[in-house]
This record gives structure tokens, sequence and C-alpha cells, in this order.
């Protein structure tokens, strides 16, 4: 019998991908560019299982049942044009190639529509949920050409997470969309876990608490609105004791690592012209994080931070950090879907913003209790611009406002730097004034470069240019924004 599916690529994500795909009844081939991986799986973590071992790529399409699905679990980037390449002669029309790497989306687009002229399907998906994900249900995320979704649904759809009988995998649009809005989960996911690490450094540093008070504040705070997996595994960690018996997190270096997706998404709102500030500075400090040589030296000539023990109320203050963290963590979101709303737009993705967060609420990395919310949100308004105007989450930031200034307060004070916190603040200070000192930065434009402004007391779409100094020219420079 010629096997359902081929994957190639048997690096922890391949193989725990192929695993669970033999759990759901389904008879994977599989190949790796090392062939010995190939025979140490078959004979480890893949005995006992349907599982057949290629040991070429010919042997590899030759063993699948038509039309093919053939899985690339590889580096994104030129590995993946790579294996296209090899494969696309050895493939007949009608046939599927399906990436489920970290691909940028625009590589998704090019990929579909070159493949599509060759009368091959592509699918570009995201498949979140790290190792336990990939092998007990993950969240897919599939894009691409839409003929070849009904031939790989019911693969995908039975091995992703489950929430409520629903599975978190649905079809997110043409070309590039899926691996565009994996990109911008895990821009959230760097946003969620920036949060998480600025609450524990006001814990920790400014109300001095130890790990394990941490764990239990993080374990109860999985219990209420925070609750999710990354939350979850925050409290975990804190747990965590080394060989010596103490807490393993302490001994960990402070420099964060990143693949990309990040950096990716702050550079698409940057292209879009739409604030993604709290993803953005989330980016920013794993690069600050990254600069450890060059911290410690500032840290011997810059004066030392404000040595001011704390003296409140800490039960009051634990509980504000908690509200600082659910605001904020309010405004990541608000941002990603006000981005993905643009994108949509701009690039014609028909996204549905309440699937998206139905495929999140589990399997993912982000999954959390939280995106049931989001998805009522748009269950109950689809053209809904911003979360921020839906009346849960309007409610919501009312009731955490006091709380989240304080917990910046105490940062500010206590020389903690807590930059998501704070930029999403003012993003939501700024997003609900409604005048702000543009004028004046119109004004200096137009002094300096005749740029033209707008004015109160004249319709929108007139321009005027004045000659601040009384020797500047009459001639306006042209109106256009990018
Ligand atoms: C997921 C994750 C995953 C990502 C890692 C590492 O959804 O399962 O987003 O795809 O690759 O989390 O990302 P960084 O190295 O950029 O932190």
């Amino acid at each position: 019998m010629k096997a359902d599916i081929g994957l190639i690529g048997l690096a922890v994500m391949g193989q725990n991908l192929v695993l669970n795909m033999n759990d759901h009844g389904f008879k994977v081939a599989v190949f790796n560019r090392t062939t010995s991986v190939v025979d140490e799986f078959l004979a480890g973590p893949a005995a006992d299982t349907e599982v057949v071992g290629t040991h070429s790529l010919e042997e590899l399409v030759d063993s699948l049942s038509s039309p093919r699905i053939v899985m690339l679990m590889v580096k994104a980037g030129e590995v993946v044009d790579q294996y296209i390449d090899k494969l696309v002669p050895l493939l007949s029309a009608g046939d599927i190639i399906v990436d489920g790497g970290n691909s940028l989306f625009t590589d998704t687009n090019r990929r579909t529509q070159a493949l599509a002229a060759q009368n091959i399907y592509y699918i570009g998906t995201g498949v979140s949920g790290g190792e336990e994900g990939a092998r007990h249900g993950p969240s897919i995320m599939p894009g691409g050409n839409p003929a070849a979704w009904p031939t790989v649904k019911p693969i995908f759809q039975a091995i992703s997470a489950h929430v409520n009988n629903d599975p978190c995998c649905e079809w997110v649009g043409d070309n590039g969309a899926g691996h565009y809005v994996k990109m911008v989960h895990n821009g959230i996911e760097y946003g969620d876990m920036q949060l998480i690490c600025e609450a524990y450094k006001l814990l920790s540093d400014g109300l001095g608490l130890s790990a394990d008070q941490l764990h239990s504040i993080f374990a109860d705070w999985n219990q209420g609105v925070l609750s999710s997996y990354l939350i979850e595994i925050t409290a975990a960690i804190f747990a965590y004791k080394d060989e010596d018996g103490l807490p393993l997190v302490d001994k960990i270096l402070d420099t964060a690592g990143q693949k990309g997706t990040g950096k990716w998404t702050g550079i698409n709102a940057l292209d879009l012209g739409i604030p993604l500030t709290l993803i953005g500075e989330s980016v920013f400090a794993r690069c600050l994080s990254a600069q450890k040589d060059e911290r410690v030296k500032a840290a011997g000539v810059l004066p030392k931070r404000p040595a001011t023990a704390f003296t409140g109320d800490q039960a009051a203050m634990i509980s504000a950090i908690h509200d600082a963290l659910y605001a904020a963590k309010i405004i990541s979101y608000a941002q990603g879907f006000r981005l993905m709303r643009e994108a949509s737009k701009e690039y014609n993705l028909s996204l549905n913003y309440g699937e998206i967060a139905l495929m999140w609420r589990g399997g993912c990395i982000i999954r959390s209790q939280f995106l049931n919310d989001i998805k009522q949100a748009y269950d109950a308004n689809p053209a809904l611009e911003n979360l921020l105007l839906a009346d849960f989450f309007a409610e919501a930031m009312g009731k955490a406002d006091a709380g989240w200034r304080k917990a910046i307060i105490l940062g500010i004070e206590q020389g903690i730097p807590t930059p998501a916190f704070s930029s999403a603040l003012a993003y939501y200070d700024g997003y609900r004034t409604e005048r702000l000192p543009a004028n004046l930065l119109q004004a200096q434009r137009d002094y300096f470069g005749a740029h033209t402004y707008e004015r109160t007391d004249k319709p929108r779409g007139e321009f005027f240019h004045t000659d601040w100094t009384g020797h500047g020219g009459k001639t306006a420079s042209t109106t256009y924004t990018v």
C-alpha cells in the first residue's frame, strides 16, 4: 500500500509530526538529507509504526499515492527552494508540495505562483506548538493554492489540536496567507514572552520576591484572565531546581536568541504603516539583551539604578503588575490583529479574524483563554476596526488602567526597564487621544520644507502653506504621504 503523505526533514518538528500522523492512521513515508537519520528514526522513535523510510527523493515520491503530498519540514530560506527544484521533475500535475517551516510569506507567495504555473499545488503552512504540539496536536495555519486544501485537509485537521471538538486548523487564504498569519503569531509570541519577563523583573528586583514566590504568583495568575501556555510554563520554570537545589532560571545567561519571525513582523508593520510598538519593543529588548558585554561595561560606567527598597503594599503591587501584564497583552493583540486587518486589505488575503483566534486557541505557543474573548469579539462584529473598541476589551482596559500605571511607575522609580509595558501604555494613551501634537509636527514640516498642512477650520484634503519666516517662497512641496 502506498503512503498517504511524504515528509522531508527529520529534525524535532518533522519527527513528531510524522509520529502524530501515524497515530491518526495515516501512512507516512520519510526522507532526510543525511539518510542515516532515516534509519535511526525507524529504529528508534518510529519503531513499531507504519512509517516507511526512504533514502532518495525518487524513492520517496514513488512510495506515495496520487495525488502525492510531499511536506517539507526544513530550514526556511534557500533550502526550501532547493528541495522544490529537485521535487518538481519527479512530481506530476496535481501533486502537492507543503512547506511547514517558518518561511517568509513573500517567499510563499512567489513559490505558490511559480508552482501553479507548472500545475503543482503549493501550500505554505504555519505549524505552531513546538515539540509537544507537533507530537500531540499543533495549531496549523495553511495557505497557498486553495486547490490543494481538500486533499490535505483530512490529514491536517486530524493531527491538529482541537478545542471543543473544533480543529485548530482552517484554511487561512491564498498564497502566503498561512505564513503571514504564522509570522504575526510569532510576533505576538515575542510580545507575550517580553511582557512576562517584565513582570518577572518587577516582581523579583522591584519587590525582592524569590523564585518560589514567583512560581506561586504565576501559578495563581494561570487560574485567571492570564491563563495561557506561556504563563503555565513560566510557573514551572520558576519551580525547576538545578542539581544543587537552586533555581535553574537564575543561572541562565541573559542573552536572548531569535530566529527572525518577530523582526519580520516589525518590518511588515513599518511597511504597512501600522503601529506595532509592543512587538517592536520586544524584538529590540532581545537585541539589547544580546549586547551583554556592552551592558556589563555600561553597568560599570553609568550611575547605578536607584536602590529604593519597595515599602508599599506588596499584595497591591503584585496585583498592579498582573493588571499591567493583562492590559499590555490586550494592546499587543489589538496591534497584531490591526496589522492583519491592514495586510488583509493590502495583500487581498480575506483573513477571517475569528477563525484565526480559533486556530490559536489550542496547540500553539500563544494558546490561551484570552483568545476565546477575541473570537467572541470578532463573532459579534467581524468588521471590528480594533479590538480595543470591543465592549469586553474597552471595559477590561478601564479596570486595569490604574494598576498598569502603578507597575510602570515602580519600574521608573527603581530603574527597572519595562519597554513593552510602557510602549503599550503610550500607544493606548495615544490611540484614545482626540488631538495629538502632530499639529506642531506639521507646522515644523511646513516651516522647514513647505510640506503643507491641513486646517481644523477647513475641510480635509485642502492643503495650506505658510511663509513662516517672511522670506520663504510661496511654492509648496507635494502633499504625498507614504
Ligand atoms: C511556534 C514557535 C516556533 C519558533 C520558536 C523560536 O509557534 O511553535 O513560534 O515556530 O520557531 O518559538 O522562535 P525564536 O527563535 O525566534 O524565538
